[in-house]
Formats: C-alpha cells, sequence, structure tokens
C-alpha cells in the first residue's frame, strides 16, 4: 500500500470535517509499461478545481459518453456533487498525475449505491490523451474491488449504444449487456460482484 502522499501534503492545519471520514488508505501508485506513475486516490472535498479543470478539458464525445448527454452544465453545485462524497453511499477513485510539481486528474470511477438493492451504479471516464492505455480496466477493477468489500453484491450502469470502448471493456470483464427497454440508444450493464477477486486476478494486466 501506498501512502497518499500528495493528499497529505495537503492537509490543511485546522482538518476539515470530512477529512476524518476521508479513506486515504486505499491510495495506490500504479506504475505504467513506460515507467511512469500514476496515482490513484478516493476523491476529496477540496478537489473541486482538479475535477472542473478534468471535465472541462474532456473532448464533446467523451463528455457526452459518460454523462449521456450533452447539456450537463458544468455548475458550482454540479462540482460539488461530484466531490462532496460521504465514500459510502457515493464512492470515487481519482487516477492522478503531477505536472511540474501540480497535481492533475487523468481519470474519476465512481459509483453510487442503492442500498435497498444492494447494488451500485458505476461510471468511469479517462482523459482524451489517456485513453485505450489499460487505465480504464484499471479503475473499474478498482471500483469493483471496493465496491464488492463494502458489500455490494451487484455493479449496474447505463452505457450508450454507440459506446464500442465501454461496452468491449465491460464485456471483457464478465458483466451482461442488455437492451433498455424503451431506450434503444441505451445499453443496461450488470454484473454480480461476489466473483470479483478471483475474475480479476486471473486477468492479464
Ligand atoms: C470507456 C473508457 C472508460 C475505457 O477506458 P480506456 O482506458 O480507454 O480502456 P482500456 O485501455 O482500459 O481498455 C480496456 C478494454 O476496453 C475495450 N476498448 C477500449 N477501447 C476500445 C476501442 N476503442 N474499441 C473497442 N474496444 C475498446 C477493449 O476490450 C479493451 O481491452 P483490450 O485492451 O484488452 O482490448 C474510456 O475510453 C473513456 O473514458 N471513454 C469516455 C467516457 C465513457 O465512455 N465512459 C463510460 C460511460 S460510464
Amino acid at each position: 500500500m501506498t501512502p497518499d502522499r500528495y493528499a497529505l501534503a495537503r492537509l490543511p492545519d485546522r482538518s476539515p470535517a470530512w477529512l476524518h471520514s476521508y479513506p486515504a488508505h486505499l491510495s495506490r501508485t500504479w506504475t505504467l509499461a513506460s515507467g511512469e506513475s500514476l496515482f490513484v486516490r478516493p476523491v476529496r472535498h477540496d478537489d473541486g478545481e482538479l475535477e472542473e479543470t478534468f471535465v472541462r478539458a474532456l473532448s464533446r464525445e467523451s463528455r457526452y459518453q459518460r454523462m449521456l448527454s450533452g447539456g450537463t452544465k458544468v455548475t458550482p453545485e454540479w462540482i460539488d456533487s461530484m466531490t462532496h462524497i460521504d465514500y459510502h453511499r457515493h464512492m470515487a477513485f481519482a487516477v492522478t498525475t503531477m505536472s511540474d510539481g501540480v497535481e492533475q486528474f487523468v481519470g474519476v470511477g465512481r459509483y453510487v449505491v442503492d442500498a435497498v438493492k444492494s447494488s451500485a451504479e458505476v461510471a468511469l471516464v479517462l482523459a482524451d490523451a489517456w485513453q485505450g492505455q489499460g487505465l480504464g480496466r484499471r479503475l473499474l477493477e478498482t471500483l469493483l474491488e471496493h465496491a464488492e468489500s463494502a458489500g455490494i453484491r451487484e455493479a449496474l450502469g447505463t452505457v450508450l449504444a454507440t459506446n464500442v470502448a465501454m461496452l468491449g471493456l465491460v464485456r471483457s470483464m464478465g458483466f451482461t449487456v442488455s437492451p433498455e427497454p424503451g431506450d434503444a440508444t441505451v445499453r443496461r450493464i450488470s454484473r454480480q460482484l461476489t466473483t470479483v477477486r478471483a475474475t480479476v486476478s486471473a486477468q492479464p494486466h
């Protein structure tokens, strides 16, 4: 386990209340084939600027695929809803890199729990320049492993029918892809989570 050096370095003198529930121990370092290191850590409540910069830099297509709509406005309220999370009902991981000593998001994955159904709705997005390098798979694995360890039984999602990359990714990770009744433009994805660890550790990286 790698300490969340960057998160810890930014600790303010007087800790805000949310920091007491911040699960810093879930932070990791990923080393790419190129030797470059990326950091994976739970999203912090004070990540608003990083989240906004990340989302605004996404291509129109990536944003559309992630939001399933071109109309989502990046308002302060929306940014707050993406960063002020409770780490139980709403969990999110950011993949980050350091550029000239400044941390940047290169990917964000999250899930929101439906406690009644014991399921979670998952979504993720990688910065355009970082797509196609295996990060989406690793981020989704991270989300599923964490969801499973939190007692969630099923991962669900809605994906555009034209999103070849996401549908390919989830199929290769054992999700079922089904039509959404009444909406031919999207697909429902689902996967039971009882076997995530065994499947993930058997997959090549
Ligand atoms: C979908 C997305 C998350 C995938 O992440 P990624 O890092 O690009 O994907 P990876 O490099 O980890 O690839 C994993 C698998 O996805 C599939 N895949 C990825 N890109 C693909 C493409 N262009 N065409 C077909 N399959 C593709 C493949 O099965 C691939 O496995 P392989 O490399 O063994 O063939 C990423 O492309 C993205 O952020 N897209 C925009 C936002 C979005 O669509 N989010 C999903 C909606 S919730």
